[in-house]
């Protein structure tokens, strides 16, 4: 079986262009990004003490931006947590399909950018830890 990269959460440098006037960082369908991106959404006004996510998604990719300031994003595979701090905003952490998440440690005007390949489904969401380690060991099998 052909090893796909992107069945595991990996930060992905994006495309960037950088002179004196400024920066310029862009994100296109299927390119860097295995998805065609379908919705866009963002978190902001976010209190330092702020947890956000607490769900997987069944078939839903996404791709996130700390398009300012920073913040953790802690990802479990349903036996191991993976914590990933961004900062950057010519960076995105791509998060595939059946990983839980949770979103902590949100900086001063941190602003989360989300880019996913599919409209707002809430049955594609585990919001049950439970089930969602069950269906995850079921795959495994
Ligand atoms: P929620 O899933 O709690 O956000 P987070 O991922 O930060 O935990 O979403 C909050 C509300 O917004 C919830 O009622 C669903 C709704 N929502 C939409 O209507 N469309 C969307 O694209 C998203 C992401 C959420």
């Amino acid at each position: 079986m052909t090893k796909n990269i992107f069945n595991r959460p990996q930060m992905i440098k994006l495309n960037t262009y950088e002179d004196d006037r400024g920066a310029l960082t862009y994100v296109e369908s299927n390119q860097l990004i295995p998805f065609d991106i379908k919705r866009v959404y963002y978190l902001y006004d976010l209190p330092r003490s702020s947890i956000r996510g607490g769900h997987a998604h069944k078939e839903l990719s996404q791709l996130i931006i700390a398009i300012s300031g920073s913040f953790d994003v802690i990802l479990d595979d349903g036996q191991i947590k993976q914590c990933f701090s961004l900062n950057r905003p010519d960076f995105g952490l791509y998060i595939p399909c059946m990983f839980w998440r949770e979103l902590n440690n949100f900086s001063t005007n941190a602003i989360s950018l989300v880019l996913a390949s599919d409209l707002y489904y809430e049955n594609d969401y585990y919001r049950d830890y439970e089930h969602f380690l069950m269906d995850k060991q079921e795959l495994k099998e």
